[in-house]
């Protein structure tokens, strides 16, 4: 194997630079010419590359976002789609491709693999952490302690005017960032897509934490709670409470800002083990880091099973914000 290529695909999250830098130097190790294909699947249609040496990934360990950029590609999701994307691979003699993403990159990774004698080797890159086959995705980290300042400086002002906050953080099919966010935190309540949102229930614990002599409620709420968002939660609450409130919808700042350590290191990690498994001969599969151990899942898998979620933290967060 002489020469592979990177890309980052889907929603760009906080750490991707520093897995590419990764990829490049452990690529350099092994001797192997590291292509960097921009804007993800769809540049990698296009033909849109840039050779990577290691001195061009200096100084980006610290940056956000993606300097590769990334893309969602319609085309990848067709046949003809795949067959394209193979061509272009062929003529520019990549014979291992490594992307970078989430459940959507991984369909795309996983059609290449089958259909061709390309190599490839996924790696995790989403703050929704919803993959299966690894305990943590790259940016995950990051955002969950975005969200927490970002609560923390809410709670400031909720206590202040003694007003129930909904904060809507990011997570459109699973409520991984709402959980972990609203144990550190220190939510008064979690809404998820996981669990039955109950607003009688709801609307107790906010009076009653009133009562209690609180100051604030905090309720946290996933983007795919099944509610249907966190207006209409605050909407439904609002209807039988009378209580003034406030909506923060924390959105894409989630998704920028510096990655913290564990990203970097998870990001750095990972881009290892696929150099790492490219040259081994394997394809097909993602790695992943599984109770602190590289894990090797087939793609197929990290989009069709369902990644298990500590339910126990619910019942924690209950516990905690007596
Ligand atoms: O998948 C990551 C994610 O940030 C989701 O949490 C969110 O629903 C989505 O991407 C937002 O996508 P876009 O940047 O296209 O608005």
């Amino acid at each position: 194997m002489k020469k592979i290529g990177v890309l980052t695909s889907g929603g760009d999250a906080p750490g991707m630079n520093a897995c590419i830098r990764a990829v490049v130097r452990c690529g350099a190790r092994y001797k192997l010419e590291v292509i960097g294909i921009r804007r993800g699947y769809c540049g990698l249609l296009e033909g849109d590359f840039v050779r990577l040496a290691p001195r061009s990934v200096a100084n980006i360990i610290q940056r956000g976002g993606t300097f590769l950029e990334c893309g969602r590609c319609e085309e990848m999701k067709t046949e003809e789609g795949i067959k394209k994307a193979i061509q272009v691979l062929h003529k520019e003699g990549l014979e291992g491709l490594i992307p970078i993403g989430g459940d959507g990159t991984f369909r795309g990774a996983a059609a290449l693999a089958k259909a061709g004698d390309i190599r490839v080797i996924g790696i995790p890159g989403t703050i929704d952490n919803d993959v299966y086959g690894t305990d943590y995705a790259i940016g995950f980290d990051t955002a969950v302690n975005t969200a927490m300042e970002a609560i923390d400086k809410i709670r400031d002002t909720a206590g202040s005017l003694q007003r129930p906050f909904f904060v809507e953080v990011m997570g459109r099919n699973r409520g991984f960032i709402a959980l972990d966010v609203g144990i550190a935190g220190g939510a008064e309540d979690i809404l998820i897509p996981e669990a039955e949102t109950k607003i009688e229930e709801l609307c107790l614990d906010i009076r009653r934490n009133f009562e209690k002599g609180k100051k604030s409620s905090i309720v946290v709420v996933a983007e795919g709670d099944e509610a249907g968002g966190v207006f209409q939660v605050a909407q439904q609450v609002w209807e039988r409470l009378r209580l003034d409130y406030r909506v923060c919808v924390l959105g894409h700042i989630q998704r920028g800002g510096s990655p913290t350590a564990r990203d970097r290191i998870l990001a750095s990690k990972l881009g290892a083990a696929a150099v790492d498994a490219l040259v081994e001969g394997k394809s097909g599969v993602m790695v992943g880091e599984l109770k602190g151990e590289i894990a090797l899942t087939p793609l197929e898998e990290t989009y069709t099973k369902r990644k298990t979620m500590d339910g126990s933290l619910l019942q924690l967060m209950k516990v905690l914000s007596a």
